[in-house]
């Protein structure tokens, strides 16, 4: 059993993106900027939110942090919204999710220009990735498929299995994971909460993505041997032995599963230092206008 190791594997890919942006700036370009919305004080949020920042840092990105009372209206997000749009300095945009209930993700997701949407959450973005145009691709897969091909694992005809079909995670991962590319080319199956018999579906598997966020869902009895596991959730479970009184479970029991498998991503340090590389590496992107060219009225 391999454990694939995101956290490596990631600041591997952080170390490559630095290098792109001191090569950026040696050619007199503009550094890649990303602005990331935070809407009240939830405190996964905010972890998640500083982390982004930080890793901003780290590869000598710009970063804006707005961060908005949980009251906000969303008549007033929305403006802060169309302000950084139109922001040239700016060239990524993330609005941390969820949002508070008065708010709709859709219409916020919906105001984020396509060029500058570096979550790929917004229906251009993802009707091109689904079209195989290019795109941003949500963090979250982006940085799974990055995984799989750093550690050259073979997709190609393998049955996939994906739990959980939430906008984010699974829907774009089984599309993906079936697209004719490498990773891909996968028969998939997408299980979710009214799939009969989960367990009837995982025991068919090569490839199994468990992103439902059920802490140890996934248990050794329902793969075969040799499978590769990835491990999307991340919940918080209390745990009185910790200072913090939490400590962080994935969807999948290691326990019980690791030894049945070939490969297998760790929680923490699998799939979350993987999503995190992956929304820079979009946000470089943004910055050199890779899939949206700006267009020339000569042209
Ligand atoms: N909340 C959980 N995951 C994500 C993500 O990838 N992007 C944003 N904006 N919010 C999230």
């Amino acid at each position: 059993m391999t454990i694939l190791d995101g956290k490596k594997t990631s600041e591997q890919i952080k170390l490559e993106i630095a290098g792109e942006v001191r090569q950026l700036i040696s050619e007199g370009k503009k550094v890649p900027h990303l602005a990331a919305v935070l809407v009240g004080v939830d405190g996964a949020s905010q972890t998640y939110v500083n982390s982004k920042v930080k890793d901003c840092e780290q590869v000598g990105f710009g970063s804006t942090l707005v961060r908005l009372a949980a009251d906000t209206s969303e008549q007033l997000l929305l403006e802060a919204v169309r302000e950084i749009n139109d922001d040239e300095d700016i060239d990524g945009i993330i609005v941390q999710l969820p949002l508070p209930d008065h708010i709709s993700v859709q219409k916020v997701t919906e105001m984020i220009r396509p060029e500058k949407d570096v979550d790929g959450f917004h229906p251009v973005n993802v009707g091109r990735m689904v079209k195989g145009l290019p795109a941003y691709i949500a963090a979250t897969p982006f940085g799974i498929v990055q995984l799989l091909d750093r550690y050259q694992i073979e997709t190609s005809g393998k049955h996939c299995v994906i739990i959980g079909r939430s906008d984010i995670v699974g829907t774009p991962m089984s599309i993906l994971m079936a697209r004719k590319a490498n990773p891909g080319n996968c028969t998939v199956t997408l299980c979710h909460s009214r799939t009969q018999d989960i367990k009837a579906h995982t025991l068919q598997a090569d490839i199994v993505i468990a992103a439902l966020g059920k802490p140890g869902f996934l248990t050794g009895d329902m793969i075969k041997q040799g499978t590769v596991v990835v491990d999307v959730g991340i919940s918080r479970v209390p745990d009185a032995t910790k200072k913090r009184g939490y400590g962080l479970k994935g969807d999948v029991d290691f326990e019980s599963v690791s030894p049945k498998c070939s490969f297998i991503t760790p929680v923490p340090g699998g799939v979350g230092p993987m999503t995190r590389a992956a929304l820079l590496w979009n946000t470089l992107q943004a910055a050199k206008n890779s899939f949206y060219k700006p267009v020339s009225i000569t042209d």
